[in-house]
């Protein structure tokens, strides 16, 4: 069974002293944690806030979001309860060690498995050799590593990626990019990516390009038009 998030002429503005910032208008576009997707274009046009708008992390001016999972509607509340995030600059806390980075959403929730999930992931991206490590004694490529191991380790419904690889040197952008879409794959996951790498959004089923208030599907891998409109 396919789990979806469906925007519904989703348009989104801000104002800031009067001044309007218009993003897009009568957005509409269906998610299904069966693929993946990329969403690409200049600095500024709105990919970071459409992102947050499909993760139920930000309310959009105009229009509906809405999730169904198991052939049932869901809040916003539980779209981001099922939902796992990873940033342009990896968001670790610096006072914890990378085993309990990892293990941290699950202890919020009273998880008494926090630890040995934690662990699990660890090993899923190669690095139980720095369980121990804090964020400042790991490279980028391996605090991205235990982002994604956290993004994971709740077992979500879908990943949203915020320029994840803008951090890192070419080589560990492969790297990372390779991780990111074998735990989706393995996982049954959904992958919502925003980034400015050509070697990224070519690997995404799907990939979206914004440009001033318009949002075009632009290559579609899989060659169907399900679960896509705009
Ligand atoms: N919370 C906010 N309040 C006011 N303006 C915002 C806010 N978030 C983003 N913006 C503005 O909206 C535009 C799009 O931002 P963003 O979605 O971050 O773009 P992108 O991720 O494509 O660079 C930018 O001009 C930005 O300054
Ligand atoms: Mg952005």
């Amino acid at each position: 069974m396919s789990n979806a998030i469906s925007l519904s002429n989703v348009g989104h503005h801000f104002k800031m002293n009067k001044q309007k910032i218009s993003l897009f208008d009568n957005l509409s576009m269906k998610i299904s944690d069966k693929h993946s997707y990329a969403i690409v274009g200049p600095s500024g046009v709105g990919k970071s806030s459409l992102l947050l708008i499909l993760a139920g992390l930000e309310t959009p001016t105009s229009g509906s979001v809405s999730f169904e999972y198991n052939d049932k509607t869901l809040s916003n509340l539980q779209l981001r309860q099922k939902s796992g995030f990873i940033f342009q600059q990896f968001h670790l806390l610096p006072e914890l060690d990378a085993l309990n980075n990892i293990a941290l959403p699950l202890k919020l929730k009273g998880d008494k498995l926090a630890l040995d999930k934690a662990l699990f992931w660890l090993k899923q991206v190669g690095l139980e050799y720095r369980s121990k490590h804090k964020p400042n004694e790991l490279s980028g490529g391996e605090q991205q590593r235990v982002a994604i191991a956290r993004a994971f380790v709740t077992e979500p419904s879908f990943v949203f990626a915020d320029e994840p690889t803008g951090n890192l040197d070419e080589q560990t952008a492969i790297e990372i990019t390779e991780l990111m879409f074998s735990c989706c794959k393995v996982n049954n996951t959904g992958l919502i990516v925003v980034t400015h790498s050509q070697e990224l959004s070519s690997r995404a089923d799907y990939c979206y390009q914004m440009s001033k208030g318009k949002v075009n599907l632009v290559n579609n891998k899989l060659d169907s038009v399900t679960g896509v409109a705009v």
